[in-house]
């Protein structure tokens, strides 16, 4: 395969990284497994999703995705190929448990199999717990709405703990909580597709405590696990700094999409401000005294996603995407003229580091990694099926760039997970939006290193970025 190399600029010095510092890719079981009816796996809730006409794009659905579920071997030889020292990937908790809540071994023998191929590999396994994919029985019964969901999700982490708490060390219980209940119970474009702010208030709280339960669980399991949580994470600025409306918008969000999380982990309570904002949705109905020494049970780590920032205004209008932030009704986001990627997020490297350092700042200090990372551009194969992404390769480079700024100013982040090794199912949207660094060919399933892939593995194996 030939890919014209791009020129690195050489005379500004090399950004070094920290001598372990772990460089792999990330992915979700949903988005990139396919296999959904195979080897005793039930329905999740973004099978039922797929199913509802207008629900995602395309009509696509998770059925073959890029069929990792069967190409897994050919999946881990590429990530050794290009020399990545980490994974970060999901287990689906419907393919590990059956409805009736019995251990299904097929389901579980394939996370046992691609984390043995993983070690024999060189390349440290970063399980997460949960990526979304609810199993539909729980959601028949309320999903996270229902405070049950919590201890469920509990047990099946042990499950999971106990078959492969042998050779993981690093487990993330949920990644991007906000998601699933904003975007799934609030908004309704993310499974399962409800629409009900007071619905996404109780979500919020469920998961947070189902992490905590399930925080607990594994460190009582075994006193070596390094448990950790993942959030999205967004820098927030007033469109009008001096407007206190505008002030007020970004106070909202950003209490939404960051200081719930953080507070509630980090510190053991639930800002103010944001407990008033939820009131009328009835957050505090389901948080219980005791809920949150539960939520604050220690972490090892925290993930931090990141992808754009908010510029915000409280003058806005009606908007069907942004009933996520219940509580904001009148708050908009306001484009700032940044290039965009094709989900249309504005590309804002520096985001990064003021992300990393607000964290590291303002909350305990704890080891940071950034666990998702990566743009999506329509990338455009030559004949011979290489992908020219300079796009991608250079929105890498900025956000790099931002994380050795982080790292230079004091924050211990210890490693960089792009999103993402390969091309996808990106939720609402389908296959459409593509975020690989490695190209899949969804009517062969074939992969190809794209060039932001082999510059990836380039900046990886010399664990620096080049200068300039
Ligand atoms: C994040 C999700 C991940 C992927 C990226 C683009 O919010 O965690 O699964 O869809 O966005």
């Amino acid at each position: 395969m030939h890919i014209a190399e791009e020129h690195d600029r050489t005379l500004a010095p090399m950004r070094c990284f920290p001598p372990a510092f772990v460089w792999g890719t990330a992915t979700a079981a949903f988005q990139i497994e396919g296999a959904t009816a195979e080897d005793g796996r039930t329905d999740s809730i973004w099978d039922t999703f797929c199913r509802t006409p207008g629900a995602v794009a395309g009509g696509d659905t998770g059925d073959v995705a890029a069929d990792h579920y069967h190409r897994m071997p050919e999946d881990v030889a590429l990530m050794r190929s290009l020399g990545l020292g980490g994974y970060r990937f999901s287990v689906a908790w419907p393919r590990v448990l059956r409805p009736d809540g019995a251990v299904n071994q097929r389901g579980l023998d394939f996370y046992r199999r691609l984390v043995d191929r993983l070690l024999d590999s060189g390349i440290t396994p970063f399980v997460t717990l949960y990526h979304w994919d609810l199993p539909q029985h729980l959601e028949d019964r309320g999903g996270w709405t229902s405070r049950d969901t919590a201890f469920r999700f509990a047990e099946y982490a042990q499950t999971v703990h106990a078959a492969l708490g042998d050779r993981v060390l690093h487990w993330t219980t949920l990644n991007e909580p906000y998601c699933a209940a904003l975007l799934g119970y609030g908004a309704g474009v993310h499974a399962p597709g409800r629409r009900d702010p007071r619905a996404a208030a109780a979500a919020a709280h469920h998961l947070l405590l189902g992490h905590g339960l399930t925080t607990q669980a594994i460190r009582a399991a075994d006193g070596g696990a390094r448990v950790a949580i993942t959030f999205n994470l967004y820098p927030v600025d007033p469109a009008d700094p001096d407007d206190p409306v505008d002030r007020d918008a970004a106070r909202r969000v950003d209490g939404l999409q960051n200081r719930l999380w953080l507070d509630a982990v980090l510190r053991g309570r639930y800002p103010d401000d944001v407990r008033a904002d939820l009131a009328r949705f009835g957050f505090d109905e389901h948080v219980r005294p005791a809920d949150l020494a539960t939520l604050a049970a220690p972490v090892d780590a925290l993930g931090v996603n990141y992808y754009s920032g908010y510029r915000v205004t409280g003058h806005g209008g009606p908007d069907r995407r942004r009933a996520e932030w219940i509580g904001a009704e009148h708050v908009r986001p306001v484009y700032r003229g940044l290039p965009r990627t094709a989900m249309g997020w504005e590309v804002q490297p520096e985001g990064l580091t003021r992300v990393l350092l607000r964290v590291h700042t303002e909350y305990p200090v704890l080891p940071l990694y950034v666990t998702e990372n990566g743009a999506a551009y329509d990338d455009d194969p030559a004949e011979d099926g290489t992908t020219h992404d300079v796009e991608r390769r250079d929105y890498l480079r900025g956000h790099l760039t931002a994380v050795h700024d982080a790292i230079e100013r004091g924050v211990d982040v210890r490693g960089y997970f792009c999103w993402s090794l390969l091309d996808n199912f990106e939720w609402a949207e389908g296959y459409a939006k593509r975020f690989g660094i490695v190209r899949v060919d969804f009517d062969t399933l074939a992969r190809t290193p794209k060039l932001s892939g082999l510059w990836y593995s380039r900046v990886a194996r010399a664990n620096a970025l080049p200068g300039g």
